[in-house]
């Protein structure tokens, strides 16, 4: 098969387009004829290197895949060849994508069991924007994060994939959503999609729009997976005993904290991380009966993994880019 091969970490000069052995299935395993797969910010760290992370090189990343049944492993039922399927790509061997060989390829390897059915009303390409990102919205907004109707929400980094994830599923419960990025373009973007309150954050002081935006009582929740220079002014943001929810540092996992807000407001910070089969198989329904809508800005031939990916670095998309080989 054809794959996009990360031969060492680094930069995008390291990604190959070339041949690779096809995948065999294990017992419990499929083997998916890839359809389309959605990049993350995972596939950059991945390409890149995380510090404690040690990735086998050389590898294929990409845990969002869609695709379709190809073969399946002997002990495996209720999968036959042709169906049409996503998956919850955090297995019980590890995460595709970032342990086990990834679908930006022809073809990957997937125990049977993380599979999730895909009804044809929804394309490849819309269903490789779901698992990652709504999946892990899904757990940290609600499972964490206790996200009720009525409540008021600031999403930081709101137009890329996990963002947008939050902000439709908090406009999807009914909180009012305070989405923020990092320009006019994206901000008017989420205007039309329905945001309550849009902020700049490279030309407004994010904290104190967002105050004024909350009518000067503070956010019920904040989410910020940005970190770096974002992390301390967004306690600014928050009411009283209200909830700041992480699930990455895409700026920088060291940030300075203000304790007193901490102490003063009676603050709750939680962490997030991963999703469930669950998390993804609702995702997956919720996308299905039309009550979100993943926004796809720009999709690539695989060969141009690596323009893909330079476009993820330097900000340039809306929501989701998509590979498709
Ligand atoms: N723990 C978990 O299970 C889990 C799962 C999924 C993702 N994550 C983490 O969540 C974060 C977001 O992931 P994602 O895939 O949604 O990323 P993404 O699609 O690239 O979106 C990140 C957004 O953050 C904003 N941003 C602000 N400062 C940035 C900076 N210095 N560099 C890049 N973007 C910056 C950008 O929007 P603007 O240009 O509008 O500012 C960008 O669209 C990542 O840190 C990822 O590792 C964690």
């Amino acid at each position: 098969m054809k794959a996009a091969v990360i031969e060492q970490q680094g930069g995008v000069e390291n990604i190959a387009y070339r041949d690779w052995d096809d995948p065999e299935p294990g017992e419990h395993d499929v083997i998916v004829s890839v359809r389309a797969c959605g990049l993350n910010h995972l596939d950059i760290f991945v390409r890149r290197g995380m510090p404690g992370f040690p990735v086998p090189m050389p590898f294929i990343s990409g845990g969002d895949i869609s695709g379709v049944v190809e073969k399946t492993g002997p002990a495996v039922s209720g999968w036959s060849e042709g169906d049409r399927v996503t998956l919850n790509p955090q297995t019980d061997e590890g995460m595709i994508g970032e342990e086990l060989l990834g679908g930006l390829a022809e073809k990957v390897r997937v125990p049977a069991k993380n599979l999730v059915a895909l009804p044809d009303h929804v394309s490849f390409e819309t269903a490789a924007a779901v698992p990652i990102n709504y999946g892990t919205a899904h757990r940290m907004l609600f499972t964490r994060g206790r996200l009720e109707a009525g409540e008021t929400m600031l999403v930081l980094g709101a137009s890329g994939g996990v963002g947008l994830a939050c902000v439709q599923f908090g406009q999807m419960v009914g909180a009012t959503v305070i989405a923020a990025a990092g320009s006019d373009d994206k901000c008017s973007r989420l205007s039309d999609m329905g945001a309550d309150h849009v902020i700049n954050y490279q030309s407004e002081d994010f904290s104190r729009a967002a105050w004024i935006a909350s009518g000067k009582k503070g956010c019920d929740v904040v989410v910020n997976f940005t970190g770096g220079e974002t992390w301390a002014p967004s306690f600014r943001a928050a009411k009283k005993r209200g909830r700041v929810l992480t699930c990455g540092a895409t700026a920088g996992h060291d940030p300075q904290t203000d304790l007193r807000y901490l102490w003063v407001r009676e603050l709750d910070v939680l962490g997030s991380n991963s999703y469930s089969q669950e998390d993804v198989v609702r995702s997956v329904e919720y996308v299905a009966d039309g009550q979100l809508s993943p926004v796809v800005s720009h999709t690539f031939p695989l060969e141009n993994l690596a323009e893909a990916e330079t476009l993820m670095e330097d900000r340039g998309f809306f929501g989701k880019i998509v590979l498709q080989p």
